[in-house]
Order: C-alpha cells, then structure tokens, then sequence
C-alpha cells in the first residue's frame, strides 16, 4: 500500500461535502436567530408598548434648579392634579436624596413619575412597587403607577451614585381614603 501525499479524492469529495452542509446549517440557524430577534421586537414594541426615548424626552437639568451636586431644585412642584384620579410629579434625584419628599398621594390614584437627576446616575425604585426607572443627568424618563393599597413605600436608590448612596432614601405616604 502506497501513501499518497495530500488528501485523496475521497476526502476531498467528503470535505467538500461537509462544507456544504455546514453553510446550510450555518443559514438555517441564523434564519432562526432574525426569527426570534424579530419576535421579540414585535412583543417589546407592539404588546409592551415599549419605546426607546428619543430627544423629546431630554430635558435641562439646570433648568430644575441647579447642576450643582448636593443643591436642590427651589422650583418644587410637588404633585399635580392632571385628571379625576390621575396625578403628575416631577422626581428629582440628587446627592443624596429625592425631591419632593416625603410625597402624598391619596388611596387609588394614578401618578406619572417625571424622573431626573441633577447631577449623576441614580436609580428610582419604590419598594413594593413595580417602579424602577434610572435617573438620568438631562434625560427625563417617565412611569406610571396606581398606588391601590395605602401606607408608606420606601424610595431607594438603586444605581452606585457616591459615598451616601446606601442612605439615599425617600418616601411616599399612601393616603387612606377617607370613608363617606
Ligand atoms: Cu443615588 Cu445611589
């Protein structure tokens, strides 16, 4: 038996053959990776309402009162009346706390949280609730919530922003409805 040098016909064939193989299924699984890309875009955007911000939700931190760290916005809104039961508040962040705080919001009422900060990142989270928004230095982001159950919820922080983080706290007192 002879040796021949380079590979024979039959391995040549074989490995041509692979390769064809190989590319099919190389397509095959890519075809399926923008199919499952495409259906979880169509979820997030179309079923969860999911939008990334664009510009229009920029907004001018020195506008609020300062991008001083530690300074508070003097302009302090507290919470707005924008509908029968529906409510707005501009929710500022800062080194090391919330603005407005504490805030009252009466028993059953939809608030839209306007969230920014002032001066780094800091992350809005009311305990209890779904809410989670990061706060951003010149972006506003937005959330909405029905605070159906009364009592106190804990505003925390939860984005690393300084040697206060841990004790960046702020409240939100429920309002029982008064019974008629
Ligand atoms: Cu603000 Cu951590």
């Amino acid at each position: 038996m002879s040796h021949v040098a380079g590979p024979s016909r039959f391995e040549d064939a074989f490995h041509k053959s692979a390769e064809r193989h190989e590319r099919a299924w190389v397509f095959v699984a890519f075809v399926m990776l923008m199919g499952v890309l495409a259906c979880t875009m169509y979820l997030v955007v179309y079923d969860y309402g999911m939008v990334v911000r664009t510009t229009g939700y920029r907004s001018d931190p020195t506008a609020l009162g300062g991008s001083v760290p530690g300074s508070v916005p003097a302009a302090e809104a507290g919470l707005v009346k924008t509908g029968p039961n529906s409510y707005a508040v501009q929710m500022v962040a800062h080194m090391w706390g919330w603005t407005p705080t504490p805030l009252h919001i009466p028993q059953g009422a939809t608030v839209t949280f306007y969230i920014t900060s002032i001066d780094v990142l800091h992350g809005f989270e009311v305990k209890g609730t779904t809410i989670n928004v990061t706060a951003v230095p010149g972006i506003t982001g937005a959330v909405t919530y029905t605070f159906k159950r009364a009592g106190v919820f804990d505003i925390i922080c939860n984005e690393y922003c300084g040697i206060e983080h841990q004790a960046m706290i702020g409240r939100i007192i429920v309002d029982q409805e008064s019974k008629s």
